[in-house]
């Protein structure tokens, strides 16, 4: 008998052929897709190629090697200036480093670090060695670092002695061994200086960064890997309560993360000076900070610290010293400029700007006219991305040069993506109309998939619309009269503060490991300046009914400081008696999201007890 036919509709598979075809490849594919294995992908299959040498050697080698790569600044007001051919030089040492600690093609690097050279350095290593690293966000707590590094069974950390925020000096060796005092998998600590704190030291596991890589030879011959060897792995939150490592591949994703930043931004090489001002934690910082930018052979701007550390007209002066060309925010940012007022960029010279890129949350159009009037002269494009972490790079935008911008959407799919808003049951809704934003074609910079965990990735991504073989990307949007897509927001519980993916889950559960705490419902509620904050309601053991609700409170969010990481800190919470559920016991966080956003509570008629707002509602009137 004869194979099915296919009748799946294909992606532009002659578009990423060429687009793979701008890398340096040291053996050519054989086939550029391979999804016999659906929702699992192959791209670019049988080829083979290392992802530091794209970024970095082949520039050196073109004669690219005095151009900058990056122009550093660091948070106290010290630069550094590294050219293509520096960076190379780093990144060998860094490689041979790490090669003298025992570690081969496959094991697992855990990096947490300040936005320093060093992360850049430390995660390209990595990659020329065929080293999965797996970065973990500075402000994330012990145990949230512990967790990942259990997860993905990581045999060295690197990190820092301390940390600069907001013109202090924090301590981050001191967090990380709360972290590596549980993960015996971690034979080595690799440590960069930066901030001269004092630190706990383990003799024999514990390195300095300056004594072990200074040391080493600057030649490093690269090893070409396979298109679909595991470039990085990356925590994101879900649904649920456990973050998930979303796996990344090299040729596949390269190539993605390469053509967009290419397109996107419009990029020449050549002239331009580019600045994504996200950390090198996120997903936006590895594709658009790391590999994107380099290779593309791209010169950036890196800055470590807060945009208003010593002063709220850092990042202006940043672009006017530099020149930048391109910058790339999220909407957090520009509204919290919008607050400090214009008069402060208006004191700079911003007038290099070219382009301007949002990511991170839908921009409302009141922030998007700002960011282009006051940073962009009231000419520049702003480009609105959306994408995830999943999906590794850019996926819909609009062009520059493209139809006219429309403030708030991000438009059309890119060249070569698909994109779809459905209904419930799959079917593509009609202009004007709203739904579930799905990705309806493999793209080369998608996930393959999560950490040790398979059921997790077709549970997560792929069952929701599973007859159709849609990729479910947890957002609703809209389509407009002229068909271009609006997002609207996580439709699932994750929540979007100031960018930064939290699940109420995983906050619901750090509040429940609290002795005070009995129960505990987490909710996104709207804010004008974050997007939203985290709101929790919770019921208090009868142990702790005697202590004062402030104290309670400011425990709490403490707590939750100490559990997962500041950002995840409640902005409020409110100590209630009851829940409201359902029948069958699930909580109903759409009455939970009125009391938080001050709305008249919505309909009750499902509640399995439904005086149990009023409850609520008496309470936190009798508290204020
Ligand atoms: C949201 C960040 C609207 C969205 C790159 C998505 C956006 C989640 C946009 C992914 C945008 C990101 N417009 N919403 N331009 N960009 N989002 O994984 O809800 O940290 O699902 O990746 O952020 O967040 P993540």
């Amino acid at each position: 008998m004869s194979p099915r036919p296919d009748r799946r509709p294909a992606p532009d598979l002659e578009f990423w052929a060429r687009q793979a075809g701008q890398l340096h490849w040291e053996t050519e594919w054989s086939e550029v897709l391979d999804r016999s294995d659906a929702p699992f992908v192959r791209w670019f299959t049988g080829g083979r190629l290392n992802a530091a040498y794209n970024c970095v050697d082949r520039h050196v080698e073109a004669g690219h090697g005095n151009q900058v790569a990056f122009h550093w600044e660091g948070e106290p007001g010290d630069t550094r200036t590294i050219t293509y051919a520096e960076l190379r030089r780093e990144v060998c040492r860094t490689a041979n480093a790490l090669l003298s600690l025992g570690l081969r093609a496959g094991d697992r690097v855990a990096i947490q670090l300040p936005m320093i050279p060093e992360a850049v350095f430390a995660m390209l290593a990595c990659a020329r060695l065929g080293l999965p690293h797996s970065v973990v966000f500075g402000g994330f707590s012990p145990a949230a670092l512990r967790s990942r590094i259990e997860d993905a069974g990581a045999r060295l950390l690197i990190t820092s002695d301390g940390q600069y925020r907001r013109g202090r000096a924090e301590p981050m060796k001191a967090l990380t061994d709360e972290a590596t005092a549980h993960t015996p998998g971690v034979e080595h600590v690799l440590v960069v200086r930066r901030t001269g704190t004092a630190v706990p030291w383990t003799e024999g596991r514990d390195l300095w960064w300056h004594e072990l890589v200074d040391r080493q030879s600057m030649e490093h011959t690269p090893e070409a890997f396979d298109a679909e060897h595991p470039l990085f792995i990356l925590y994101t939150s879900g649904t649920t309560g456990r973050p998930k490592g979303i796996l990344h591949t090299t040729g596949g994703y390269l190539t993605q993360a390469a053509c967009t930043h290419r397109t996107v931004f419009s990029l020449d090489p050549g002239s331009d000076v580019y600045w994504c001002t996200a950390d090198i934690g996120w997903i936006t910082g590895h594709t658009y900070i790391v590999y994107g930018p380099l290779a593309n052979r791209t010169t950036s701007v890196m800055y470590e610290g807060t945009p208003n550390t010593p002063h709220e007209g850092r990042h202006f002066e940043i672009i006017e010293r530099y020149g930048v060309s391109v910058y790339y925010t999220a909407p957090t940012l520009i509204r919290t400029f919008m607050k400090w007022g214009e008069d402060i960029p208006a004191r700079y010279d911003l007038s290099s700007i070219r382009v301007l890129g949002s990511v991170g949350e839908p921009i409302n159009p009141e922030a998007w006219r700002w960011y282009r009037t006051h940073l962009g002269a009231g000419r520049a494009p702003v480009v609105d991305t959306w994408w995830q972490t999943e999906t590794g790079a850019v996926m819909i935008a609009p062009l520059p040069g493209g139809p006219p911008a429309k403030p708030g959407s991000a438009q059309t799919p890119l060249p070569g993506i698909s994109a779809k808003v459905v209904d419930d049951r799959g079917r593509e809704v009609g202009k004007g109309e709203s739904g579930y934003l799905v990705l309806d074609q493999p793209w080369p910079s998608m996930l393959r998939g999560v950490w040790g965990d398979d059921d997790r990735y077709r549970e997560t991504y792929w069952s929701r619309f599973a007859e159709h073989g849609y990729y479910f990307a947890g957002d609703g949007a809209r389509y407009d009269d002229d068909g271009d897509i609006w997002l609207l927001g996580r439709v699932d519980d994750v929540m979007n503060v100031s960018g930064h993916r939290i699940s109420t889950a995983e906050v619901e559960s750090a509040l429940v490991s609290h002795p005070t705490v009995a129960e505990a419902a987490v909710v996104g509620a709207s804010d004008p300046t974050t997007g939203q904050a985290v709101v929790a309601f919770v019921i208090l053991r009868g142990a702790a009914a005697g202590t004062p609700a402030d104290e309670v409170v400011s425990a709490l969010r403490e707590h939750v400081a100490r559990e997962i990481g500041p950002i995840a800190k409640p902005r409020r919470i409110l100590v209630v008696p009851e829940l409201p559920k359902t029948r069958s016991g699930k909580i109903m966080r759409r009455l939970l999201r009125d009391v938080a956003e001050n709305r008249e509570t919505g309909d009750v008629s499902t509640l399995a007890d439904a005086s149990v707002m009023e409850l609520i509602n008496a309470g936190l009137a009798a508290a204020s």
